[in-house]
């Protein structure tokens, strides 16, 4: 038999992730040791593999085949655009897309101007500014601490990532529009899926028990 992989987003997701697997027999004692600087971990049980890679990169791997599985935000795959499959929203990480800004930005929003907008997702805000609003902007790449960049007069407004608001509320901006809802998804390579149907369809069947027990 070969190996199932999957390649897990690193951080808060993966830890969720591992125990939601965990709820449906799927473990890995490798993984549990918090010094280990190993990247790959083995259930020789199961016949899986498991390892932590970069959020953009967990999409790649997928299409590659590289990894089986995949677990990552949905904002990850909207802005990847890789050709896989998503197979289920495991209903944790649950976030929105926001365009956000002070709040006179509104205005700028309203009269469709040609406003800069910083992002560490320019597919996202793209595709929402250019086709679904018809809005010609300038599109800013930032790789993090996005909020910044309306505060120092680098962009009128932000795409990002809401969660709680705490980081917007706590430095004067505001939720704008909304571009779309956010929740973890699991993803899987096209050939996987024919492939190995049968395991990887007892995973998904077995995750979407544990949501349904969840949601009584
Ligand atoms: C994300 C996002 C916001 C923040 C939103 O940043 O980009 O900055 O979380 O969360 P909140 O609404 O609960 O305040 P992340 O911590 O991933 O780091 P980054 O700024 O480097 O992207």
């Amino acid at each position: 038999m070969r190996y199932i992989t999957f390649a897990l987003a690193k951080g808060r997701l993966a830890n969720k992730a591992m125990e939601m697997l965990s709820n449906i027999g799927i473990d890995c004692e490798e993984m549990k040791d918090p010094d280990s600087r190993k990247l790959i971990f083995t259930n020789e049980e199961l016949k899986m593999k498991f390892f932590l890679a970069k959020a953009p990169d967990v999409p790649t791997y997928v299409e590659y085949g590289a990894a089986d599985i995949g677990i990552v935000g949905r904002d990850t795959i909207l802005e990847e655009g890789r050709k896989i499959y998503e197979v289920l929203d495991l209903n944790m990480g649950k976030c929105r897309m926001c365009v956000a800004g002070p709040k006179e930005a509104a205005e700028l929003l309203k009269h469709g101007e040609r406003i800069r907008v910083a992002t560490k997702y320019p597919n996202i805000a793209k595709d929402y500014f250019f086709n679904k609003k018809h809005q010609t902007v300038e599109i800013i790449k930032l790789n993090g601490s996005i909020e910044l960049a309306p505060i120092v007069g680098l962009s009128e407004v932000i795409v990002d990532i809401v969660e709680t608001g705490t980081t917007l509320r706590e430095n004067g901006l505001d939720v704008l529009e909304e571009v779309c809802p956010l929740s973890a998804r699991m993803v899987v390579n096209e050939v996987s899926m024919k492939m190995e149907q049968e395991r990887i369809a007892k995973v998904i069947n077995g995750l979407k028990g544990l949501l349904a027990n969840d949601n009584k």
